[in-house]
């Protein structure tokens, strides 16, 4: 579709406007972050690396599993109060963070379209071909809609967003995400995001509630295993990323709850012991039979924590 010819870095015609954050050099994409996560104690990954563009495929499958109950939770919620939503911010620029495929964003589309309001959606996301694909689908169904993509970390795209071109502005974050940092990480997300507020304009936040283990180790463990997909391919992602060696066949997911944490934990455990090359890292690292890497926390909240 023309609307959506590509160029490398910057690119606009009529209702489509792509930037690449994470191309330009102002980037926190050098992998300091990776040599940082696996020279810890307890190794880490930074869960931004799971979103190439294979693994937000999978996660857009991991949303429609039967056990991954989130993402229809949360869909049913928006669902009901996105007309409510919608007065009560009166017209503003649709900002989303993390917003994949943009499935549940098309419910507020719909809610500010009944009121008449412009409809201006700037979808943030580290993978381009989602963001890419999901705009075309939007712009199709969405005749008055203008899509301004930002392909960037949150961090980045927080302080690149400028003036809204409408009168307001609303902030979204949804699936649970802000589970997905630690509460230090936390209180720096909120600082940036109120930095990109002016008084008066809207957040929207959807955070997951405590429940029973079983619940919540199903949604992270499913039966046909495309969970565990989505948790290898943050390797593969690296072994491209930063020439990496990497062997899927000698690490398994794990995931379970840490319950004195509230914290689901999402783990790659290697069956073996044996070393791992990251080449444009220059980074050699070493691994015990049984030693895990930890690829994401998902918190779980309680309706003080929240407050
Ligand atoms: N934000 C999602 C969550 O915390 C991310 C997620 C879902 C996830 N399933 C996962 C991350 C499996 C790693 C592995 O629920």
């Amino acid at each position: 579709m023309s609307i959506l010819s590509e160029s490398p870095s910057s690119h606009e015609i009529g209702r489509f406007h792509l930037e690449h954050l994470l191309q330009v050099g102002l980037t926190d994409d050098d992998g300091a972050d990776v040599i940082f996560g696996l020279t810890q104690k307890q190794k880490t990954l930074p869960s931004r690396y799971f979103y190439d563009d294979k693994g937000s495929e999978l996660f857009e499958e991991i949303c429609t599993l039967p056990e991954y109950y989130p993402t229809r939770t949360e869909t049913a919620i928006l669902g009901k109060h996105a007309p409510e939503i919608a007065q009560l911010t009166g017209v503003c620029q649709l900002v989303e963070l993390g917003s994949g495929s943009s499935t549940k964003t098309r419910l507020l589309l719909d809610a500010y379209e009944a009121e008449g309001y412009p409809l201006v959606y700037l979808p943030i996301d580290v993978s381009a071909g989602i963001l890419k694909e999901s705009a075309r689908d939007l712009l199709t169904d969405y005749p008055q809609l203008q899509v301004r993509g930002l392909v960037s970390t949150y961090q980045l795209a927080l302080k690149s967003l400028g003036e809204s071109s409408l009168p307001g502005r609303m902030i979204f974050f949804l699936g649970s995400t802000l589970g997905n940092f630690t509460p230090q990480e936390c209180d720096g997300f909120f600082a940036q995001v109120t930095a990109a507020l002016e008084p008066g304009e809207h957040f929207l936040l959807g955070i997951d509630l405590q429940k029973p283990k079983d619940i919540l180790e199903a949604a992270y463990n499913d039966s046909q295993g495309v969970t565990a997909a989505f948790n290898l391919n943050m390797l593969t992602h690296l072994n491209w990323r930063f020439g990496g060696n990497f062997d899927l066949n000698l690490f398994q997911h794990r995931a379970f709850y840490n319950e004195s944490e509230g914290q689901m934990e999402m783990h790659l455990i290697s069956e073996v012991s044996h070393s791992v090359r990251l080449n444009a890292l220059e980074l050699t690292v070493e691994f015990a039979a049984g030693e895990t890497i930890r690829t994401e926390i998902s918190r779980k909240f309680n309706l003080q924590q929240i407050q």
